[in-house]
């Protein structure tokens, strides 16, 4: 394979970059992926320690979060009606406009990464290797989606109209790049935006939007409101100003957003139960690492993350496998991210409901090969699990958890170990490891995943490479792709031009 993209250009290299200097500015006229911080520079290093010092007590986003709060429907009603209004200079513009104001938003973003990665790890517990690339992510979707901004100018034979507010509602696991790619693709399309952070994440929200509002997004054309009660979030919603949601969330949540109402244009990104195959002809090693940090990266609480590793003929009988699967689990470090040694860290509220089962109780066949133990009294501190005999058809098998365990599974053939995963009933990311090209071809023709990922982990896709989206129970309404060439065309309207001819 060549290492040219899609459209044509040379990826960026990997550039060496000091944090603790400003950011080199991105080109201008065209798409490159932002680097990670690299933490093998010591500079880097110090620059992360600061950052940690910084998270007990961070006050960051407070005030923000506080002037957002709407107690009443009729303050809500309010920011709806200025957000339309004020939208309509916004949606005039054109693309290459607003492309400016987004690019710029990348650059305010890539300069408040300290601040984004403080408030992450302050707010929602995420370590700083988890928020790094989540900030590279949040970064690439302004740059990229400034470009998509410019292209919609100049389309063949139709115009596009954009939409005249979308409203955005994120989850809390990925509270800056979700949030941030969702509002800024709509911003790129034209559409004025209401975006509602997750509550258990509204602090990182508002700092990612107070990025976007220094770039030159006008505070009126994106609003960022947190709702004192549940019913102001139904009246969101229900809004008939609002033309499009962009929601990234439970299968459920979507569902309720459509019971209030029918005619909801909605681009939702909803729930996974993701599963690796390990066949016999895989680098058993490089699947036993991959596996592990798939399932554990950010305590398993991502809709990417591997819920299952489905093993393969003699993979299950692998001593090798094994015994590097559980010593890659046993030996994660699992702590506060103020604390620089943690590997994984605490899920997002104390465990309860579904996770706490998955958790706790093993289904019938099932043994602990890593019994997770909750580590302090909190109920947010638990060690990773792995359970060995999931069934086909079992409650481990097809139930989404969001949280750190992993079910093991065993099939005598690929094509069983792919029906495995097909009679799920999402279809958000699928892994293969395997190094044989008879294989890959079955397992590629085969299955039922929007995003899929060989001989690497499922998680993490990277804005423009591998844009993202899912497939049956994983998607609602507009199936394009976040971080892909079409994601803003479900964000207006298209009408053909008349020929000029
Ligand atoms: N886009 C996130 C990932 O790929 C969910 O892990």
């Amino acid at each position: 394979a060549s290492l040219e993209k899609l459209d044509g250009s040379v990826p960026a290299p990997n550039r060496v970059q000091d944090r603790s200097r400003t950011a080199e500015p991105m080109p201008r006229d065209s798409f490159v992926n932002t680097p990670d911080t690299d933490p093998s520079l010591p500079a880097n290093r110090a620059w992360g320690r600061a950052i940690l010092k910084r998270v007990q007590g961070s006050t960051l986003g407070n005030a923000a979060v506080e002037a957002a709060t709407i107690n009443d429907e009729t303050t809500l009603n309010a920011v709806i009606e200025t957000a339309v209004e004020k939208g309509k200079a916004w949606g005039a513009m054109t693309g290459a406009e607003r492309a400016v104001i987004l690019h710029r938003a990348g650059d305010v973003l890539e300069a408040r990464r300290a601040d984004l990665l403080e408030v992450m790890a302050s707010e929602t517990g995420k370590t700083l290797d988890q928020g790094d690339p989540e900030i590279s992510e949040a970064v690439d979707f302004a740059h990229y989606y400034a470009e998509a901004a410019r292209k919609l100018d100049d389309v063949d034979g139709a115009t596009f109209t954009p939409a005249k507010l979308t409203v955005v509602t994120p989850p809390w696991n990925f509270p800056v790049a979700i949030p941030a790619g969702s509002a800024l693709a709509a911003l790129a399309a034209g559409s004025a935006v209401v975006i509602k952070p997750a509550k258990q994440a509204r602090r990182s929200g508002a700092v990612m939007v107070e990025a976007l509002w220094e770039a030159g997004v006008p505070k009126d054309v994106l609003t960022m409101v947190q709702l004192g009660e549940r019913e102001l979030g139904t009246q969101l919603i229900s809004h008939p100003a609002v033309d499009r949601v962009i929601l990234t969330g439970g299968y459920e949540t979507a569902e309720l957003f459509r019971s209030f109402r029918q005619d909801l244009p909605l681009l939702a990104e909803t729930s996974g139960k993701n599963a690796i195959i390990v066949t016999p002809s895989a680098d058993l090693d490089l699947a036993a690492k991959d596996v592990a940090y798939s399932a554990f990266g950010h305590a398993g609480q991502k809709c990417s993350a591997a819920s299952l590793v489905i093993l393969v003929g003699s993979v299950a009988k692998s001593r090798r496998f094994h015994h590097q699967l559980l010593d890659a689990v046993t030996s994660l470090k699992v702590g506060y991210p103020g604390d620089p040694s943690s590997q994984m860290g605490p899920i997002i509220e104390p465990a309860n409901g579904k996770l706490l089962d998955a958790l706790t109780t093993l289904g019938d066949g099932e043994t602990w090969a890593v019994e997770p133990k909750k580590l302090d009294g909190t109920g947010r501190l638990w060690s990773p699990g792995v359970r060995y005999g999931v069934r086909r058809g079992s409650y481990f098998h097809l139930t989404e958890f969001f949280g750190p365990v992993l079910g093991v599974m065993t099939a005598d053939t690929l094509e069983e170990a792919i029906a495995m995963q097909n009679q799920i009933d999402y279809g958000l990311t699928a892994g293969l490891h395997s190094l044989d090209t008879a294989e890959l071809g079955t397992w590629l023709e085969t299955i039922q995943a929007g995003n899929l990922y060989v001989n690497r982990g499922i998680t993490g896709a990277i804005v423009q490479r591998q844009p993202f989206g899912g497939w049956k129970k994983s998607a609602v309404g507009a199936g394009t792709k976040a971080g892909g060439p079409n994601y803003l065309v479900g964000l207006g309207e298209w009408t053909s031009k008349p020929s000029s001819a």
